[in-house]
């Protein structure tokens, strides 16, 4: 028997109530921030990916699911969704139509790793991206955005924890700094580690190894030598949080997984689903735009695991959806009124109810036990001595109240449906 690839899962139709449920959230919640969807194709230039997530990253180093097409182009399945959005933005002029494009998405992505609970190989974000105003205002609104649809989804166990990277040439400066500091040390870094010490060496802090963390507990600290742009900016960034109710931690070790960020960077973690805490995260990227080819676009945004967060909310219990139930069952009393019934039945469905009945002839007995089970609003029974004297029995299935109604008068079977 062929199975699933491993780290892809099957959504089943007991699943995707609970899907539906988090997407209209999502969408309600962006759509009050007046943002618009966006849908950009599943794959992309590979080296649109490797210029903005960058090449030294895990992602891009390992992550990857990247082929050769018929022409010999190199291609990648989206691992994120932000190089896909800044590409469409340039290459529609989004920007030339309101100086503010307000974006937003669900969509699967695709990622190598090593899959367990909370991650996996196809997976599903959905994100916002604010394109073009440099405000902080805009990351502590992103922020909001984050924390609202997962307060919205009931969680309860959630920490929001906030960094600033600054500027490139703070960062730059502060890379050689904990390479000072490092130099020494070097040698009892995990083999990860060192690799990172020669091409990333603020990723160090992303390490969950022990002996790195021990390393680094006296570190400078990003955080500690931001330029006065990148501070005042964190600064109201830290007032606009408080002014809107959001609880936050400052998290100086946050350094993020892609290349792209500058200035504020945000991560929202959850307390109940284990290694992969991550829900969502997100951040400054205010030179992405130029180096994609674009004119200088100063950006913000997140992204989310979707099969991360729904297992929060299972773990936390925190949302219940019921079943969608039918409005209403036609139960066949006589054999030979098989056709009858499928023609009411798609009259009722084209006047917009949600209509079963049997296609298994089966007997009364099981056609009710079966309106029982799609726990139909009501039942029509067709057939027996009422339909020889024009009539059909609807029956709510709730009082057990009966009503007789004239064959084909579907307008009367609707009216009484919506008492
Ligand atoms: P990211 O941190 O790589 O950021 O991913 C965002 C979220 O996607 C993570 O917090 C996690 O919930 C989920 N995620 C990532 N990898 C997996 C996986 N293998 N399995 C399940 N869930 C996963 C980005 O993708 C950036 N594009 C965010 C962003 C948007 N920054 C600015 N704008």
């Amino acid at each position: 028997m062929i199975k699933a690839i491993k780290g892809t899962k099957d959504l089943l139709p007991s699943d995707v109530p609970r899907w539906h449920y988090l997407e209209d959230i999502v969408k309600k919640i962006f759509t009050n921030f007046n943002y618009k969807e966006i849908r950009t194709p599943i794959f992309e230039l590979t080296s649109l990916f490797a210029r903005s997530i960058g090449e030294e990253t895990d992602i891009v180093g390992k992550e990857m699911y990247t082929f050769e097409d018929m022409s010999g182009a190199s291609i990648t399945l989206k691992p994120e969704m932000t190089a896909g959005v800044v590409r469409a933005f340039i290459e529609h002029s989004l920007g030339a139509q309101q100086q503010l494009t307000k974006l937003y998405y669900i969509s699967p992505m695709f990622r190598q790793e090593k899959p367990q609970a909370g991650r996996l190989r196809q997976f599903h974000q959905f994100g916002g991206e604010a394109i073009g105003s440099a405000s902080p205002i805009l990351d502590a609104e992103m922020i909001q955005i984050a924390f609202d649809i997962l307060k919205s989804l009931g969680l309860k166990d959630l920490t929001v924890k906030i960094n600033s990277l600054g500027t490139t040439e703070t960062r730059e400066n502060f890379k050689n700094l904990l390479r000072e500091f490092l130099n020494d040390k070097k040698d009892k870094l995990s083999e990860d580690s060192k690799k990172r010490f020669d091409n990333n060496i603020l990723r160090i802090f992303d390490s969950k190894i022990e002996i790195d963390q021990k390393l680094l507990a006296d570190a400078p600290a990003l955080i500690d030598q931001l330029d006065d742009e990148s501070k005042n900016d964190f600064d109201l960034v830290k007032e606009y949080l408080t002014k809107i109710n959001i609880p936050f931690e400052i998290d100086p070790h946050l350094v993020r997984g892609l290349d792209y960020y500058s200035k504020t960077t945000f991560e929202i973690i959850s307390g109940k689903v284990g290694a992969q805490d991550a829900l969502l995260g997100g951040g400054r990227y205010d030179l992405l735009a130029e180096q994609l080819g674009g004119k200088p676009t100063p950006a913000v945004g997140f992204a989310a695991g979707i099969e991360r967060i729904l297992l929060a909310c299972e773990n936390e219990n925190s949302f219940k959806v019921d079943e969608l139930s039918i409005d209403i069952y036609l139960i066949r009393i006589d054999k030979e009124l098989e056709l009858k019934v499928s023609e009411l039945a798609s009259e009722l469905r084209r006047k917009g109810l949600r209509v079963e009945y049997d296609y298994l002839q089966r007997s009364v007995k099981a056609q009710m036990r079966e309106a029982n089970k799609f726990n139909a609003r009501f039942a029509l029974f067709i057939g027996g001595g009422e339909y020889e004297e024009g009539k059909m029995n609807l029956k709510d299935m709730k009082t057990s109240e009966q009503k007789l109604i004239p064959i084909d008068n579907i307008s009367e079977v609707i009216d009484n449906i919506k008492i």
